[in-house]
Protein backbone atom coordinates (compact mmCIF):
# COMPACT_ATOMS: atom_id res chain seq x y z
CA UNK A 1 0.00 0.00 0.00
CA UNK A 2 1.74 3.44 -0.83
CA UNK A 3 2.49 5.79 2.01
CA UNK A 4 -0.38 8.24 2.55
CA UNK A 5 2.29 10.73 3.21
CA UNK A 6 5.74 11.30 1.51
CA UNK A 7 7.64 13.78 3.25
CA UNK A 8 10.78 14.51 0.90
CA UNK A 9 13.92 16.71 2.25
CA UNK A 10 11.71 19.31 3.07
CA UNK A 11 13.80 22.81 5.07
CA UNK A 12 11.44 25.32 6.41
CA UNK A 13 13.70 28.70 6.39
CA UNK A 14 12.95 32.09 8.27
CA UNK A 15 15.55 34.45 7.38
CA UNK A 16 18.63 33.56 9.22
CA UNK A 17 16.43 30.40 11.20
CA UNK A 18 15.91 27.14 9.43
CA UNK A 19 13.23 26.34 11.86
CA UNK A 20 12.65 22.64 9.51
CA UNK A 21 16.03 21.45 7.93
CA UNK A 22 16.18 18.76 5.31
CA UNK A 23 13.19 16.67 7.14
CA UNK A 24 12.65 13.27 5.02
CA UNK A 25 9.59 11.18 6.69
CA UNK A 26 7.04 8.75 4.92
CA UNK A 27 4.33 7.38 7.00
CA UNK A 28 2.34 4.58 5.65
CA UNK A 29 -1.70 4.33 6.04
CA UNK A 30 -2.98 3.48 9.52
CA UNK A 31 0.35 4.34 11.28
CA UNK A 32 0.68 6.16 14.76
CA UNK A 33 3.50 8.60 15.02
CA UNK A 34 4.93 10.47 17.62
CA UNK A 35 6.84 13.75 16.89
CA UNK A 36 8.60 14.39 19.77
CA UNK A 37 11.26 17.34 20.57
CA UNK A 38 11.96 20.73 22.63
CA UNK A 39 10.09 23.81 22.38
CA UNK A 40 11.21 25.49 19.15
CA UNK A 41 12.38 22.39 17.68
CA UNK A 42 10.05 22.89 14.33
CA UNK A 43 7.15 20.35 15.74
CA UNK A 44 4.17 23.14 14.84
CA UNK A 45 5.88 23.76 11.74
CA UNK A 46 6.30 20.33 10.46
CA UNK A 47 2.75 19.75 11.88
CA UNK A 48 1.48 22.80 9.79
CA UNK A 49 3.16 22.03 6.73
CA UNK A 50 1.52 18.13 7.27
CA UNK A 51 -2.07 20.24 7.58
CA UNK A 52 -1.66 22.15 4.66
CA UNK A 53 -1.43 25.18 6.62
CA UNK A 54 1.85 26.22 5.16
CA UNK A 55 4.06 25.15 2.70
CA UNK A 56 8.02 24.50 3.27
CA UNK A 57 10.62 26.28 1.26
CA UNK A 58 12.39 23.85 -0.40
CA UNK A 59 11.62 20.04 -0.89
CA UNK A 60 8.39 17.83 -1.28
CA UNK A 61 5.21 16.85 -0.28
CA UNK A 62 2.88 14.32 -1.36
CA UNK A 63 -0.36 13.91 0.80
CA UNK A 64 -2.61 10.90 -0.83
CA UNK A 65 -0.78 10.99 -4.52
CA UNK A 66 -1.43 14.31 -4.13
CA UNK A 67 2.03 16.81 -5.08
CA UNK A 68 1.28 19.55 -2.46
CA UNK A 69 3.49 22.11 -4.32
CA UNK A 70 1.20 21.59 -7.13
CA UNK A 71 -1.64 22.90 -5.31
CA UNK A 72 -2.84 26.53 -5.64
CA UNK A 73 -3.44 27.95 -1.81
CA UNK A 74 -7.47 26.96 -2.40
CA UNK A 75 -6.44 23.93 -3.63
CA UNK A 76 -4.73 22.86 -1.13
CA UNK A 77 -7.30 24.70 1.30
CA UNK A 78 -9.77 22.01 -0.14
CA UNK A 79 -7.24 19.30 0.11
CA UNK A 80 -6.85 20.11 3.93
CA UNK A 81 -10.75 20.23 4.45
CA UNK A 82 -11.25 16.74 2.14
CA UNK A 83 -8.42 15.03 3.84
CA UNK A 84 -7.05 15.92 7.33
CA UNK A 85 -8.84 16.25 10.79
CA UNK A 86 -6.99 19.09 13.15
CA UNK A 87 -6.65 18.89 17.01
CA UNK A 88 -5.42 21.83 18.72
CA UNK A 89 -4.19 22.30 22.39
CA UNK A 90 -5.73 25.01 22.65
CA UNK A 91 -9.33 23.42 21.26
CA UNK A 92 -10.34 26.92 18.73
CA UNK A 93 -13.74 26.20 19.83
CA UNK A 94 -16.20 29.46 18.96
CA UNK A 95 -17.07 30.79 22.25
CA UNK A 96 -20.35 31.85 21.68
CA UNK A 97 -22.08 28.61 19.98
CA UNK A 98 -22.81 25.59 21.81
CA UNK A 99 -21.00 22.18 21.45
CA UNK A 100 -23.51 20.89 18.60
CA UNK A 101 -22.95 24.18 17.04
CA UNK A 102 -19.33 24.06 17.16
CA UNK A 103 -19.70 21.00 15.06
CA UNK A 104 -22.13 22.14 13.01
CA UNK A 105 -19.94 24.84 12.06
CA UNK A 106 -17.39 22.17 10.68
CA UNK A 107 -20.25 20.68 8.62
CA UNK A 108 -21.04 23.94 7.05
CA UNK A 109 -17.57 23.78 5.67
CA UNK A 110 -19.03 20.67 4.26
CA UNK A 111 -22.05 21.78 2.81
CA UNK A 112 -23.31 19.11 4.74
CA UNK A 113 -24.88 20.16 7.99
CA UNK A 114 -26.93 17.63 9.65
CA UNK A 115 -27.74 18.11 13.24
CA UNK A 116 -28.34 14.51 13.93
CA UNK A 117 -25.04 13.87 12.62
CA UNK A 118 -23.44 16.17 14.67
CA UNK A 119 -24.79 14.85 17.82
CA UNK A 120 -23.88 11.67 16.83
CA UNK A 121 -20.28 12.74 16.96
CA UNK A 122 -20.60 14.43 20.04
CA UNK A 123 -22.59 11.31 21.84
CA UNK A 124 -19.27 8.76 20.03
CA UNK A 125 -16.53 11.10 22.39
CA UNK A 126 -19.31 10.91 25.52
CA UNK A 127 -20.62 14.33 24.88
CA UNK A 128 -24.66 13.62 24.17
CA UNK A 129 -25.48 15.53 27.35
CA UNK A 130 -23.52 18.27 26.79
CA UNK A 131 -23.92 19.36 23.08
CA UNK A 132 -25.85 22.49 24.12
CA UNK A 133 -23.37 23.87 26.57
CA UNK A 134 -21.04 26.68 25.75
CA UNK A 135 -17.91 26.03 26.05
CA UNK A 136 -17.00 27.81 28.89
CA UNK A 137 -19.73 25.46 30.19
CA UNK A 138 -17.42 22.42 29.81
CA UNK A 139 -14.83 21.17 31.41
CA UNK A 140 -11.26 21.43 29.56
CA UNK A 141 -11.37 17.69 28.74
CA UNK A 142 -15.11 18.28 27.35
CA UNK A 143 -13.93 21.59 25.53
CA UNK A 144 -11.09 19.18 23.57
CA UNK A 145 -13.50 15.83 23.20
CA UNK A 146 -15.80 18.94 21.45
CA UNK A 147 -12.54 19.31 19.05
CA UNK A 148 -12.53 15.73 18.20
CA UNK A 149 -15.79 15.07 17.19
CA UNK A 150 -15.18 18.41 14.77
CA UNK A 151 -12.22 17.17 12.89
CA UNK A 152 -13.63 13.91 12.43
CA UNK A 153 -16.86 15.16 10.88
CA UNK A 154 -15.25 14.15 7.29
CA UNK A 155 -14.19 11.36 8.16
CA UNK A 156 -10.10 12.49 7.47
CA UNK A 157 -7.37 10.10 6.47
CA UNK A 158 -4.99 11.90 8.42
CA UNK A 159 -5.46 13.30 12.02
CA UNK A 160 -2.94 15.62 13.12
CA UNK A 161 -2.73 16.45 17.13
CA UNK A 162 -0.74 19.57 18.33
CA UNK A 163 -0.35 18.62 21.91
CA UNK A 164 -3.85 17.95 22.50
CA UNK A 165 -3.33 16.67 25.90
CA UNK A 166 -1.56 19.75 26.47
CA UNK A 167 -4.16 21.62 28.68
CA UNK A 168 -5.79 18.97 30.32
CA UNK A 169 -4.95 16.99 33.81
CA UNK A 170 -4.32 13.17 33.85
CA UNK A 171 -7.78 12.46 34.23
CA UNK A 172 -9.02 13.97 30.45
CA UNK A 173 -5.84 12.79 28.63
CA UNK A 174 -6.66 9.48 29.44
CA UNK A 175 -9.83 9.87 27.97
CA UNK A 176 -8.69 11.92 24.80
CA UNK A 177 -5.78 8.90 24.34
CA UNK A 178 -8.43 6.48 24.62
CA UNK A 179 -10.71 8.33 21.83
CA UNK A 180 -7.40 8.35 19.48
CA UNK A 181 -6.90 4.93 20.34
CA UNK A 182 -9.94 3.48 19.35
CA UNK A 183 -9.59 5.85 15.95
CA UNK A 184 -5.93 4.14 15.57
CA UNK A 185 -7.36 0.40 15.97
CA UNK A 186 -9.71 1.75 13.67
CA UNK A 187 -7.66 2.22 10.99
CA UNK A 188 -7.06 5.72 11.09
CA UNK A 189 -3.72 7.22 10.23
CA UNK A 190 -2.88 9.90 13.43
CA UNK A 191 0.18 12.39 13.78
CA UNK A 192 0.62 13.38 17.80
CA UNK A 193 2.87 16.05 18.37
CA UNK A 194 3.77 16.29 21.53
CA UNK A 195 6.58 17.02 24.18
CA UNK A 196 5.52 14.67 27.10
CA UNK A 197 7.20 10.92 26.99
CA UNK A 198 3.22 9.58 28.46
CA UNK A 199 1.55 11.04 25.64
CA UNK A 200 4.09 9.68 22.91
CA UNK A 201 4.17 6.22 24.23
CA UNK A 202 0.86 5.60 23.01
CA UNK A 203 2.50 5.84 19.27
CA UNK A 204 3.93 2.75 17.68
CA UNK A 205 6.31 5.23 16.05
CA UNK A 206 8.19 7.94 17.38
CA UNK A 207 10.69 10.79 15.78
CA UNK A 208 12.59 13.29 17.28
CA UNK A 209 13.01 17.10 16.01
CA UNK A 210 16.22 18.93 17.30
CA UNK A 211 16.79 22.94 15.80
CA UNK A 212 14.46 21.42 12.85
CA UNK A 213 16.45 18.26 12.38
CA UNK A 214 15.31 15.03 12.78
CA UNK A 215 17.55 13.29 14.78
CA UNK A 216 15.76 9.85 16.01
CA UNK A 217 13.00 7.27 14.25
CA UNK A 218 12.27 4.58 16.50
CA UNK A 219 9.28 1.88 16.31
CA UNK A 220 8.12 0.96 19.71
CA UNK A 221 6.23 -1.80 21.12
CA UNK A 222 4.85 -1.59 24.72
CA UNK A 223 1.42 -1.86 26.59
CA UNK A 224 -0.35 1.35 25.77
CA UNK A 225 0.68 0.33 21.89
CA UNK A 226 -2.57 -1.89 20.50
CA UNK A 227 -1.47 -2.70 16.73
CA UNK A 228 -4.09 -1.06 13.69
CA UNK A 229 -5.67 -3.16 11.70
CA UNK A 230 -4.55 -3.74 8.11
CA UNK A 231 -6.54 -3.27 5.93
CA UNK A 232 -8.25 -0.56 5.25
CA UNK A 233 -6.24 2.04 6.47
CA UNK A 234 -8.05 5.07 4.57
CA UNK A 235 -10.53 7.54 5.69
CA UNK A 236 -11.21 7.30 9.25
CA UNK A 237 -14.78 5.30 8.88
CA UNK A 238 -14.08 3.25 11.99
CA UNK A 239 -15.87 0.12 11.58
CA UNK A 240 -17.49 0.16 15.13
CA UNK A 241 -18.13 3.26 17.27
CA UNK A 242 -15.46 5.23 19.02
CA UNK A 243 -15.22 3.78 22.39
CA UNK A 244 -17.03 6.99 24.90
CA UNK A 245 -14.99 8.31 27.81
CA UNK A 246 -15.64 5.56 30.13
CA UNK A 247 -13.93 3.18 27.29
CA UNK A 248 -17.28 1.66 26.52
CA UNK A 249 -18.92 1.76 23.01
CA UNK A 250 -21.14 5.05 22.49
CA UNK A 251 -24.56 3.62 23.27
CA UNK A 252 -26.16 4.81 19.78
CA UNK A 253 -23.15 4.17 17.85
CA UNK A 254 -23.77 2.47 14.64
CA UNK A 255 -21.36 0.08 12.37
CA UNK A 256 -21.09 3.39 10.24
CA UNK A 257 -18.50 4.91 12.03
CA UNK A 258 -18.09 8.61 13.26
CA UNK A 259 -20.10 10.78 11.24
CA UNK A 260 -18.80 12.57 9.25
CA UNK A 261 -17.31 16.48 10.52
CA UNK A 262 -14.95 18.72 8.57
CA UNK A 263 -10.95 19.44 9.32
CA UNK A 264 -10.55 21.88 11.85
CA UNK A 265 -12.83 24.10 12.17
CA UNK A 266 -12.23 26.95 9.89
CA UNK A 267 -13.12 29.96 11.90
CA UNK A 268 -9.57 28.89 14.30
CA UNK A 269 -7.51 28.09 11.04
N1 LIG B 1 6.26 32.45 11.22
C1 LIG B 1 7.49 32.35 11.76
N2 LIG B 1 8.42 33.31 11.54
C2 LIG B 1 9.64 33.21 12.07
N3 LIG B 1 10.07 32.16 12.83
C3 LIG B 1 9.18 31.19 13.09
C4 LIG B 1 7.85 31.23 12.58
N4 LIG B 1 7.21 30.10 13.00
C5 LIG B 1 8.07 29.43 13.75
N5 LIG B 1 9.27 30.07 13.81
C6 LIG B 1 10.46 29.61 14.50
O1 LIG B 1 10.75 28.30 14.07
C7 LIG B 1 11.25 27.52 15.13
C8 LIG B 1 10.36 26.29 15.30
O2 LIG B 1 9.08 26.70 15.79
P1 LIG B 1 7.92 25.67 16.10
O3 LIG B 1 7.73 24.82 14.91
O4 LIG B 1 6.75 26.46 16.59
O5 LIG B 1 8.56 24.81 17.28
P2 LIG B 1 7.87 23.82 18.33
O6 LIG B 1 6.46 23.58 17.90
O7 LIG B 1 8.72 22.60 18.32
O8 LIG B 1 7.94 24.52 19.66
C9 LIG B 1 11.25 28.41 16.36
O9 LIG B 1 12.56 28.94 16.49
C10 LIG B 1 10.27 29.49 16.00
O10 LIG B 1 10.58 30.69 16.67
MG1 LIG C 1 4.62 23.85 18.93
Amino acid sequence: MPNLMEITDISKIYGPLKALQNITLFIPPGQWLAVMGPSGSGKTTLMNIMGCLDTPSLGEVILDGERLSGLSPAGLTALRREAIGLIFQQFHLISYLTALENVMVAQYYHSMVDEREALEALARVGLAERARHLPRQLSGGEQQRVCIARALINHPKLILADEPTGNLDETNEALVMEILHGLHNAGATIVTVTHAPEVARHAERVIVLEHGKLVSDQYQTHPSHRPAPQEGGGACRPAGPVPGPDGRAAADGDASGVPGVAGAGEAAV
